[in-house]
């Protein structure tokens, strides 16, 4: 296994709409493996292929507590079936070190994808389990979750994060 170098915005692998995966290979399998590895090390719950420069749609996550057993999830592919309510969370991203905002996003959702082994997975979720699987899948399709705040809002905490990066 290996930790992989995490994209920052603004490189252009995060606006980009990832490719859907064809085929489930040991390629792919070693890479989640990675992308795992890369984000407990980081340490974050959630990493986007796109993050370590792969425009692919694959992503993994992880919200169990420190002190828990580690609940690794892998989707590839993953589509949102289903939303419900709103809620709105502070987030972070590890590929927008630093700025943190709060967001709102639906407060349950339902996502369909498939594990490692080619099986289809439907998980239901919500709290932080729901918004780290919409931030992920948002990565998928181009947007970091600065592009879900408010122009305003927006506006701000770019000019923050990229003091910062100059800095
Ligand atoms: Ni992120």
């Amino acid at each position: 296994m290996a930790i992989l170098q995490i994209r920052t915005y603004p490189d252009e692998v995060l606006k980009k709409r990832a490719c859907e995966i064809e085929n489930i290979d040991g390629a792919i399998a070693r890479l989640a493996k990675d992308m795992l590895e890369t984000m407990y090390e980081a340490p974050g719950i959630g990493l986007a292929a796109p993050q370590v420069g792969e425009s692919i749609r694959l992503i993994v996550f992880d919200v169990s507590h420190k002190e828990e057993k580690p609940e690794p999830h892998i989707l590839v592919n993953p589509v949102i079936t289903a939303t419900e309510g709103e809620e709105v969370m502070e987030e972070g991203c590890l590929s927008v070190p630093g700025i943190y905002a709060k967001v709102k996003r639906p407060a349950k959702v339902e996502v369909k994808g498939y594990d490692l082994d080619g099986n289809e997975v439907v998980m239901q979720a919500e709290g932080l389990l729901a918004r780290v699987i919409l931030h992920e899948v948002d990565h998928l399709d181009g947007y970091v979750f600065l592009d879900r705040l408010s122009r305003v809002r927006r506006q701000m905490a770019l000019k923050k994060y990229l003091k910062s990066v100059k800095s």
